[in-house]
């Protein structure tokens, strides 16, 4: 039997109808691959995964990761629900691709909400593929060989938050890391890698750059090119970190919302030119 899907908008998100025993079984898990990767996110509906189940479903899509030892993180300002990442999650309210800091960033992540914000919190998604194809032509072609600078430094800015000492240095010591502005995916398609840990274009003076920087942020983040997501108990999210930025709207951090987390090992590098690297 095919895949029953349907789109959630024109340019990013699909649907995908699927029961829990399919979704652990891998039955269609090449389809799914493919839906990740052509429409950046994913909802999978009504269907409650175990942490386990969560993990076992993952696995059929990639390599888990883990995070000190787990493959679960969970995502919660509750220190006593994740005390090594609670006071690490500020960045999130800000369009942003997971780990900039990495070479080879993670492929994707799985979303599940265990409590919901009662206000808030939802999650958003915007697809840089397209947004990177409907950029003019002069555009396309200046941007080819420019190289952006990264800082994780966002992790901690929240109005009013004073980050201690050891928080700063955590973040510090991921250091800058430099990536192409547009992604040459092994594919051939191109993608935009533009979230808030960008912070310079290499080269350029800082008044251009800056400007450069949010002109195309606000391109990428055009609602045409956006899925806003409604979280419900029994939600399966998974979307492409390669391929599209994410941000969670705010909400009460004193709240216990809580999402599980399963993310998957990048497989390529960012990078502009791949067929000659490889060659
Ligand atoms: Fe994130």
């Amino acid at each position: 039997m095919p895949l029953e899907t349907t789109d959630l908008t024109p340019l990013i998100g699909t649907q995908i109808f699927i029961d829990k025993s399919a979704m652990l079984a891998g039955t269609y898990s090449a389809e799914l691959r493919a839906v990740l990767e052509q429409r950046g996110v994913f909802l999978i509906r009504g269907v409650d995964l175990s942490d386990e189940e969560e993990i076992a479903f993952a696995a059929t899509l990639g390599q888990v990761r883990s995070d000190f030892g787990r493959p679960i993180m969970r995502v919660t300002f509750d220190k006593t629900k994740n005390p090594e990442h609670a006071a690490y999650f500020h960045g999130t309210f800000y369009w942003h691709m997971d780990a900039t800091h990495q070479d080879t960033p993670p492929l994707a992540s799985i979303l599940t909400p265990r409590i919901l914000a009662r206000e808030g919190g939802q999650t958003e998604f915007a697809n840089s593929y397209a947004s990177y194809e409907d950029l003019p032509e002069a555009d396309k072609q200046a941007f080819e060989g420019l190289l952006i600078e990264h800082e994780q430094d966002d992790a901690l800015r929240a109005p009013g938050l004073v980050p201690t000492e050891e928080q700063l240095e955590r973040m510090r010591v991921l250091g800058t890391k430099v990536h192409p502005l547009v992604w040459t995916h092994r594919s051939g398609r191109k993608s935009l890698v533009l979230g808030i840990s960008a912070k310079r274009v290499v080269g350029m003076p800082a008044k251009e750059s800056a400007a450069l920087i949010g002109r195309l942020r606000a391109w990428m983040t055009q609602p045409k090119y956006v899925y806003h997501h409604e979280w419900q108990m029994g939600d399966v999210l998974m979307w492409d970190n390669t391929g599209t930025l994410h941000r969670v709207l705010p909400y009460d951090k004193t709240s216990d919302r809580r999402l599980h987390r399963v993310t998957l090992v990048g497989e390529e590098p960012i990078t502009d030119t791949p067929q000659r690297k490889a060659a």
